[in-house]
């Protein structure tokens, strides 16, 4: 069993090794606002596109919005181009990250038909020269996140954990599914094992299948890897991460009641109210409220119910009032999440 450990990232040192992943309409300010409060050692927005960035639109520049609870948090530009990696990494800086990150992940075909996202596992010397810009561009620790090959025939994430540390990333995430997979099946966790094999400083960040306490003990088991990255089981489990740390002590586990889920949502949707507008809100609770209260039959009347409400006051009198039969609150599962 491994313990939980500062983790240090060039000169940053974050208090733990348990981080919250990039979530594109997801991991939103309400999101990580909740996330905050239970302390994961880093939290990434969501991505953003470097064009954007650079001509300074202001969507994007929204998506990035944070607050002082949320430090320290990673921003996340996703592009191809060298020659504005640097000028986006350093707007992520100067909007005051604690670090950037290079998407070379997102399976998505719009984002990777000029080469971005996963895209950028085809032309690893371009990931290299992209990292080196944003390196040469700003202070803070610049790190990558990728995912195990294109497909399996080209597994090539130790290549690239070799060339990201030569281009001056302190750490890699490997989300351990091919973009051909995109997230179906498990995560192969060998493929993190295979990059912490071939890494000599930079660090190395498991990711993919994480749900539950005992994911991250195998994950960290074995893989060796560094720090571990959350994704889908943060979705209505803001805790996970104090959870995780608290298992790797071998403290008593917390018991969530459902009561408590309850709460955790109540809690989101006020976030969400202050955050977006009334419309925007309904919209969000449809999903959000399902991750939270998505574990046991007697939720499902409930689940059913805040899908189809269309105005803020039911999804109030749903959050507060819907009767819960009290049951244990398990993870979510990841085939349920794969969707959201
Ligand atoms: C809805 C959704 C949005 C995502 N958005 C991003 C993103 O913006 N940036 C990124 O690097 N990965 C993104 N990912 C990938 C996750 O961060 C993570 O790598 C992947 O879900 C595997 O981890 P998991 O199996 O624990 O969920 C997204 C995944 C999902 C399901």
């Amino acid at each position: 069993m491994k313990q939980p450990q500062p983790f240090q990232l060039g000169s940053l040192t974050l208090a733990n090794n348990v981080f919250y992943a990039p979530l594109a309409g997801c991991s939103d300010f309400p999101f990580r606002k909740m996330s905050a409060t239970y302390r994961p050692g880093l939290i990434y927005c969501e991505m953003v596109k470097m064009d954007a960035l650079v001509r300074h639109d202001q969507n994007t520049f929204h998506l990035l919005d944070y607050d002082t609870s949320m430090h320290p948090i990673g921003g996340q530009i996703c592009g191809s181009k060298p020659e504005i990696a640097g000028k986006a990494a350093k707007i992520i800086e100067d909007l005051g990250f604690d670090v950037v990150d290079l998407n070379c992940g997102c399976p998505v075909d719009k984002v990777t038909k000029d080469g971005s996202g996963s895209g950028m596992l085809k032309t690893p010397d371009l990931i290299g020269e992209v990292i080196a810009n944003m390196v040469a561009a700003v202070r803070i620790p610049v790190t990558v996140k990728i995912r195990a090959g294109w497909d399996d025939s080209t597994i090539n994430a130790p290549e690239i954990t070799r060339i990201a540390e030569k281009a001056g990333a302190k750490a890699i995430c490997i989300h351990g599914r091919t973009r051909q997979q995109a997230y179906k099946g498990p995560a192969n966790w060998d493929y993190i094992k295979a990059c912490k094999e071939a890494a000599k400083e930079i660090k190395i960040i498991g990711n993919g299948d994480i749900f539950d306490t005992s994911a991250a003990d195998r994950i960290f088991s074995h893989t060796n890897c560094d720090a571990i990255l959350v994704s889908r089981g943060t979705l209505g489990q803001p805790w996970i991460a104090e959870d995780i740390l608290r298992h790797l002590q071998n403290l008593d586990p917390i018991h969530r009641s459902l009561e408590d889920c309850r709460q955790a949502l109540y809690q989101h949707f006020l976030y969400t109210c202050d955050y977006h507008s009334a419309r925007r809100v309904v919209v969000d609770m449809r999903r959000v409220g399902c991750w939270y209260l998505k574990k046991s039959s007697g939720t499902r009347a409930f689940r059913e119910l805040i899908s189809k409400a269309d105005n803020l006051d039911t999804v109030r009198d749903l959050i507060l009032n819907f009767p819960l039969q009290e049951a244990e609150c398990v993870e979510a599962f990841a085939e349920t999440l794969t969707d959201t």
